[in-house]
């Protein structure tokens, strides 16, 4: 909207110029047509002087049809077209972290479905880049907030998604990691109970902390160190799940719970620090693909357009309890580095190195629940997967000269 006016406005300062300029020739025309002996002097300087402000208008014009053209490039022209759906069907879907990397895939689909969505934001890891598509579309709402202060707005539904998910962005600013998991999430099971919204909370596999079960299942308590390194997002998430179950059942709220496992796609952030990212950036600047140890240990990967289904899944379904959203599908880092080198094609050498203490401890989903009870589980391959999310890095790597650190380990 605000790109449509600062538009209109530039045609319109446009458009002025050149009326301006149109009576300052006439003006000259009708002097030198006139042209008197005595006067020839004076009218000479007169004519020169506003021939000299015609060539700077001139200019001008030049300039701000410049500006007007670099400015239409930044708006979209053309939006995706979405689906009508009428007042019973259409929804208002607020999107907290929308603008990270899963939530602005969860807003593409909902967008294409008709829906009306209000997206919120602080951009502490996410980018206005990740939703520019939608910015200025009737049904697209994006808030700069951040959701540690309480949020008063309308809306059937709330999937909470705000909060960093990787490991470096999570440990860069620990309290603030607690304090969104906390506070943030009571702020939003607050507004889910003023106006009475569905809420879906988005959780994690880390709720399991170092699982001594494999797979792990819904009903598995867990196994984390509440003062270790990970503790500010595995506990944050733990008392964000206790605080949803409190509210639901002192509120008598309606609630989802997803713990999602492992995910990858475009849009994930280059220094995610876990497997896919490092070996494509590796593979991308014909550095050496490290892998650490036998390359026998396994890793489960999903897909992020399988987890937006499984999410929209279970917000609609009447499943309260909390549902594994992941890929079961075990590949070894072996796997990982030998698919992502044929899909790249570079030089890349596969080097094995010393062992990293630490290594973690596999980490696989049961999803039985979300089979039963979502008639979901995940379609996409890692072949399809792992092809788009190349792309995408190629794509950002060329953007911004992107320079990796090979020291990065693998986590
Ligand atoms: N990506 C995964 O593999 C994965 C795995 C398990 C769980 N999750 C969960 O899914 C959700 C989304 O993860 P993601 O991978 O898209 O991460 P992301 O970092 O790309 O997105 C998180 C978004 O939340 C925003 N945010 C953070 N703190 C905020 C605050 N206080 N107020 C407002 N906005 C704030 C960030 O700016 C960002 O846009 C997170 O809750 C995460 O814990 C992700
Ligand atoms: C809240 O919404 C549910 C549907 O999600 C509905 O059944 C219920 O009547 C609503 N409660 C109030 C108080 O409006
Ligand atoms: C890893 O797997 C390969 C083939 O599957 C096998 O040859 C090798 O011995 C394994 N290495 C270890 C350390 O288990
Ligand atoms: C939940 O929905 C399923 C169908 O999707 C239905 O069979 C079941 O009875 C519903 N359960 C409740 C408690 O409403």
């Amino acid at each position: 909207m605000i790109n449509f006016v600062t538009k209109l406005q530039t045609l319109f300062t446009l458009f002025i110029i050149l009326l301006l300029c149109i009576s300052i020739y006439i003006t000259i025309n009708s002097q030198t047509n006139s042209t008197n002996k005595k006067e020839y002097d004076n009218t000479f300087e007169n004519t020169y002087v506003l021939k000299k402000e015609l060539e700077d208008a001139a200019q001008r014009i030049i300039e701000l049809e410049q500006r007007l053209q670099s400015l239409e490039t930044r708006i979209p022209k053309k939006y995706a077209e979405v689906t009508f759906l009428n007042y019973l069907k259409k929804r208002r879907i607020l999107i907290t972290g929308g603008a990270g990397f899963v939530g602005s895939h969860l807003v593409d689909t909902l967008m294409l479905q008709g829906h009306d969505l209000i997206v919120v934001d602080n951009f502490f890891t996410g980018r206005k880049q990740n939703v520019e598509q939608w910015i200025g579309h009737e049904n697209f709402e994006l808030i700069h907030h951040d959701i540690v202060n309480p949020l008063f707005i309308e809306v059937d539904q709330i999937y909470h998604l705000a909060s960093p998910a990787s490991p470096p962005h999570y440990m860069q600013n620990p309290v603030k990691t607690i304090k969104t998991n906390t506070l943030g999430t009571i702020n939003m099971l607050g507004l889910a109970r003023r106006v009475n919204a569905t809420i879906l909370i988005a959780s994690t596999s880390e709720v399991y902390g170092d699982p001594d079960k494999h797979p792990q299942s819904e009903s598995y308590w867990g196994h984390v160190n509440p003062i270790g390194p990970r503790a500010c997002y595995d506990e944050g998430k733990r008392v964000s799940e206790t605080l949803t179950y409190a509210y639901a059942k002192q509120e008598n709220m309606n609630v989802r719970v997803a713990r999602i496992f492992n995910t990858y796609g475009p849009r994930m952030h280059m220094n995610d620090g876990r497997v896919v990212s490092n070996f494509i950036l590796q593979a991308l600047q014909d550095h050496e693909i490290t892998v650490y140890g036998s390359g026998n240990q396994t890793r489960s990967f999903q897909y992020v357009s399988d987890l937006v289904d499984g999410l929209i899944a279970l917000m609609e379904s009447n499943y309260t309890l909390p549902v594994n959203i992941g890929n079961p599908v075990e590949h070894t880092i072996n796997e990982f580095a030998t698919i992502i080198k044929e899909l790249v094609g570079g030089n890349s050498a596969i080097k094995h190195v010393a062992e990293v203490e630490d290594d973690p401890q596999r980490r696989k989903p049961d999803i039985a629940r979300a089979k039963k009870y979502l008639k979901w589980e995940p379609k996409v391959s890692l072949n399809v997967g792992l092809q788009k999310t190349v792309n995408y890095f190629k794509k950002e790597l060329k953007l911004f000269r992107f320079v990796h650190s090979n020291s990065v380990t693998i986590i």
